[in-house]
């Protein structure tokens, strides 16, 4: 057995956070990545969601170029095994973003989880392994669950990113969001703190919209993004054709002036969210 060195500096690493479904977090996660890629800089993406949206708007199948998965990662991990977690890296998987894969069968690692809470240490450890070093930013994409797989996430990473959307029940969830938080900073990571939160599918003439906003601010105080993400049908567009809004292209000239102004909200936001950790010593 060889002696694998686990190293305390390296890449930022960020998990998009909010228990609540549908909210983003997937497209967040896309997006945020490949907007720092753009910035020059190199970006993985870990998806800890069996649902694999990223995996499959990147057109990967389930084991394609890889010979380890999430799953199978976090097990050696456990086990004290070697193991190289790039093994699970599709490289330049999508718009020069990597994605860590998941695996098939990663939906039972939440009861696995349950059964060894060991499991949430593993996966701190997993990303401290010196082969993710060569990584500015790492970005953990989560389940629309506060459960462990969720809560091993928020003990690996620096900070979290919340994307809300506008919807009337998009607060409903927030105090057991914040709960978790809480509970994840004073029991397993002092340093976890939060990026950002911003609002996301925010419709035209919203009249919602400054409630909202005076809510989010209430609760998140300087945490809150002022910008935001309106609705963009482009999204969706995008997706089925396995793009990204940066690298999809629409024929209807409205649609694609929609996408552009999405492309510019999410830089805006990816620029407060690099701010936020200069300074912070990571
Ligand atoms: N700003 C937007 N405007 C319109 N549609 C959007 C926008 N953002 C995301 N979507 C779409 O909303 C759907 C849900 O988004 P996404 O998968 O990112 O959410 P999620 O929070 O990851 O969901 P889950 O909880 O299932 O993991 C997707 O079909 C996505 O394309
Ligand atoms: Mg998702």
């Amino acid at each position: 057995m060889t002696l694998h060195n686990h190293v305390n500096y390296g890449p930022r690493k960020i998990a998009i956070f909010n228990q609540k479904g549908g909210v983003s977090k997937s497209t967040t996660a896309l997006c945020l990545a490949v907007s720092i890629a753009n910035r020059d800089k190199k970006v993985l993406i870990v998806e800890k969601d069996q649902q694999a949206n990223i995996r499959k708007v990147a057109g990967i199948e389930v084991q394609e170029g890889v010979t380890e998965t999430l799953y199978e990662l976090l097990h050696k991990e456990q086990k004290n095994a070697d193991y190289n977690p790039m093994d699970a890296v599709v490289v330049n998987a999508i718009d020069g973003v990597d994605i860590m894969v998941t695996g098939p069968n990663f939906a039972e690692i939440d009861t696995e989880m349950v059964a060894k809470v060991g499991m949430v240490n593993a996966f701190k450890t997993l990303l401290e392994h010196d082969a993710l070093s060569h990584y500015d930013y790492i970005i953990v994409d989560n389940p629309s669950h506060l459960g462990i797989v969720t809560m091993s996430s928020l003990t690996a990473v620096d900070k979290v990113v919340i994307p809300f959307d506008t919807t009337r029940w998009a607060f409903e969830g927030v105090d057991a969001l914040l709960r978790t938080f809480t509970h994840v900073k004073r029991k397993f990571n002092k340093k976890l703190d939060i990026a950002g939160v911003f609002l996301v599918k925010v419709a035209e003439n919203d009249s919602d919209r400054p409630k909202m906003i005076r809510k989010c601010t209430d609760i998140f105080g300087k945490y809150y993004i002022k910008s935001y993400v309106n609705y963009c049908k482009g999204f969706e567009h995008a997706l089925k054709e396995d793009k990204t809004i940066y690298s999809y292209k629409s024929r209807q000239s409205g649609m694609q002036t929609n996408i552009e102004r999405a492309r510019r909200q999410y830089d805006s936001i990816t620029t407060e969210i690099i701010k936020s950790f200069e300074g912070s010593e990571v």
